[in-house]
């Protein structure tokens, strides 16, 4: 059998590094006994709690059962597992209580599939690609309960994810329990409106009946449960930005000490380490996590320097750049957090300055690879590991932040081998709803949960997405909310085969230069007779945000007079981002490029709204040309996205 066989005969998610197939099989009783030996008594514990509570029985005492997990030393990599499937016994040896677990996760799917009981006779070989594979959930944006958390943990458990990462803390609301700093609780963590656009729209204040915060004795619940399934909850306090929401509740940490217009703490006073410190404190009682994340990312540093007492340190110190001044803060809590044999996460915005220390790991959402950084990093690259954004056709789902980022598209992401980790990240300002936000991560996470544990060559996209139809369907059963693949439409139509036409592969002057960060292929982009997909980040679209008033303005030379009976280009709108269709646009021909004439002029009203669009500025007609000029022009402030002028 070849390995695509095996896997889905084998129904295991995520895929096994190894199996060999033997003749015969295992006849698995309906609630099969199992025994636990050569375990550490605090994970023979937890297995034979989890294994009651999951359709085995385990008996006390030293009985020997057909089905044994077995803990010894050598027997497996860390968190690997070797699984024999007999015709008299299964053994699931490891080395540690993780390694048993991921055994006794992957018996239960070969459970799931032969629901005859007759388990196929094999061998599985077994271990993460990754130490760290993690699941981050924005609880900030929106609250989440401690039942929504422990649901996904169980979610969690079944994929072989090792790592929660709770953003708690965010402008939206403060999450975490705080006996020191009450307001916290009574300020921060509440607000007026229900949803975070509302609160967005009606100028994020604070206070008032929504939000909440999960208690110091929800959070340590989380933490065991979590704990009982060989998870480990990273808890995430954001510094120095991010903070809106502790400023309003004590507004003397920031610069302005008003607690409105900063989102950053005040970075040369004492108050802030102090206060720091001892949040720190707290949530170092609460979590035993080695490692906590204190975020580092997105900070306006200019604030700083409008700050008197932030200059004067910057001068001090002989600072160049504010960048040294969040190098600062961030490395003064690393060592505050070692001090307490803790390890910081940061965001890799907090490589800017001086960096953070060697204790430090990083974790990549710009892209940042692990090749260009000496220390640890964890991938969660915005675009293959933020789940906030369009799984499908915008037009067919939820509003989301924006992005598009399908399945497919997550499973093929091949992180740098020299990553430590991978983590898909939910963040929820446009996901009020507990079950939008299932419907967000799954099955999306499953492909993260692959990438993670499976070595590249194992990986099948077929294979998988197989599995993950299987895995949805046994999800929804146990009340999960997951986004249908079966009714699945893909990408924009345009961007799945390249369109034939007349500029292809003509030369194009800019007369405008298109945008730096959006360059998509450069100056042929627009000729290249390839069409872009849902969203402007998979490259194919060219950006112009340069000139003012922003405006595309080029001019295409056909090499030589040919007839023309159509130009036209499609723009995308994305409000949110500031993504708009062109207001006014005027298509040119002719032979003479200093004396073009214009062919059409259209003019728009710009109309915002949530939905996604895309809208085609064109002409149509007969002329004879050599050069074809096209003019779009942005509202003020935005940017227009193009990807391809199709002249025929
Ligand atoms: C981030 O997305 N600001 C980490
Ligand atoms: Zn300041």
């Amino acid at each position: 059998m070849n390995s695509l066989l095996l896997s889905l005969a084998l129904a295991v998610t995520p895929a096994p590094q190894a199996v060999d197939m033997a003749a015969g099989e295992y006849r698995l009783a309906p609630v099969p006994s199992l025994s636990i030996a050569g375990a550490e008594q605090a994970d023979s514990l937890r297995l034979a709690r989890y294994a009651s509570q999951h359709g085995f029985s385990v008996p006390r005492g030293k009985s020997k059962t057909n089905i044994r997990l077995v803990a010894s030393e050598n027997s497996a990599p860390a968190e690997g597992y070797k699984m024999t499937v007999g015709k008299k016994f299964i053994e699931i040896s490891a080395a540690d209580g993780a390694g048993l677990f991921y055994g006794l996760q992957a018996l239960m799917d070969l459970r799931d599939e032969h629901a005859d009981g007759r388990i196929p006779c094999m061998t599985v070989t077994d271990y993460p690609r990754m130490p760290y594979r993690g699941m981050m959930l924005d609880v900030s944006r929106h609250y989440r309960s401690k039942d929504f958390i422990l649901k996904q943990i169980r979610a969690m458990e079944r994929l072989n994810l090792n790592r929660l990462h709770l953003h708690l803390t965010d402008a939206a609301g403060w999450r975490i329990e705080s006996e020191r700093y009450p307001r916290l609780n009574t300020v921060a963590a509440f607000r007026p409106d229900s949803t975070w656009k509302e609160w967005n729209a009606n100028g994020n204040q604070y206070g008032g009946t929504h939000g909440g915060f999960l208690s110091k004795e929800e959070l340590r619940e989380i933490v065991d449960y979590a704990a009982d399934r060989y998870i480990t909850v990273v808890p995430e306090v954001e510094m120095p930005s991010h903070s809106e929401e502790v400023l309003a509740a004590y507004p003397l940490l920031s610069c302005n000490k008003t607690g409105r217009g900063n989102s950053n703490f005040c970075a040369s006073s004492e108050a802030t380490f102090e206060f720091l410190r001892g949040v720190l404190d707290e949530v170092m009682e609460i979590f035993p996590s080695e490692q906590i994340h204190i975020g580092g990312d997105e900070a306006p540093k200019g604030q700083w320097l409008g700050c008197p007492d932030c200059s004067a340190l910057m001068d001090s110190l002989g600072y160049e750049s504010p960048d040294y001044l969040q190098s600062r803060l961030i490395r003064r809590m690393e060592d505050y957090l070692a001090s307490h044999g803790r390890r910081a996460i940061v965001w890799d915005d907090a490589l800017e300055g001086d960096g953070p220390t060697d204790n430090a790991t990083v974790m990549s959402w710009r892209g940042t690879e692990p090749s260009s950084v000496a220390l640890p990093v964890i991938m969660s690259p915005g675009r293959f590991c933020y789940l906030d954004s369009y799984q499908d056709a915008p037009s067919t789902q939820p509003e989301a932040i924006g992005g598009y980022t399908p399945l497919e598209f997550v499973y093929r992401y091949e992180p740098d081998t020299a990553a430590v980790g991978l983590q898909g990240n939910l963040w929820c300002e446009y996901i009020p709803s507990d079950s939008h936000a299932e419907y967000m991560l799954y099955p999306r996470m499953l492909a993260i949960a692959e990438n993670a544990w499976t070595e590249p060559q194992r990986k099948n996209y077929d294979d998988f997405r197989q599995r993950a139809l299987k895995e949805s369907v046994r999800m929804r059963s146990e009340g999960f909310t997951v986004f249908d693949l079966t009714t699945e439409k893909g990408n924009r139509p345009e961007a799945l085969a390249p369109v034939e036409h007349l500029a292809r592969g003509c030369e194009v002057t800019y007369l405008q230069p298109y945008w730096q960060n959006y360059p998509a292929s450069g100056l042929q982009t627009l000729v290249d007779g390839i069409c872009g997909g849902w969203n402007y980040s998979d490259r194919l679209w060219q950006g112009f945000a340069q000139s003012t008033p922003e405006r595309v303005d080029v001019i295409i030379d056909l090499g030589v007079e040919k007839a023309v009976s159509s130009i036209g280009a499609t723009f995308m709108q994305i409000c949110q981002p500031d993504v708009w269709m062109p207001e006014h646009v005027e298509i040119y021909a002719g032979n003479d490029p200093e004396n073009l004439v214009m062919l059409r002029e259209i003019d728009r009203v710009r109309t915002p709204d949530t939905a996604v669009s895309f809208e085609t500025f064109g002409w149509e007609g007969n002329v004879t040309a050599r050069y074809v000029r096209y003019r779009a022009t942005a509202p003020s402030g935005g940017v227009l996205f193009t990807d391809e002028i199709v002249v025929k």
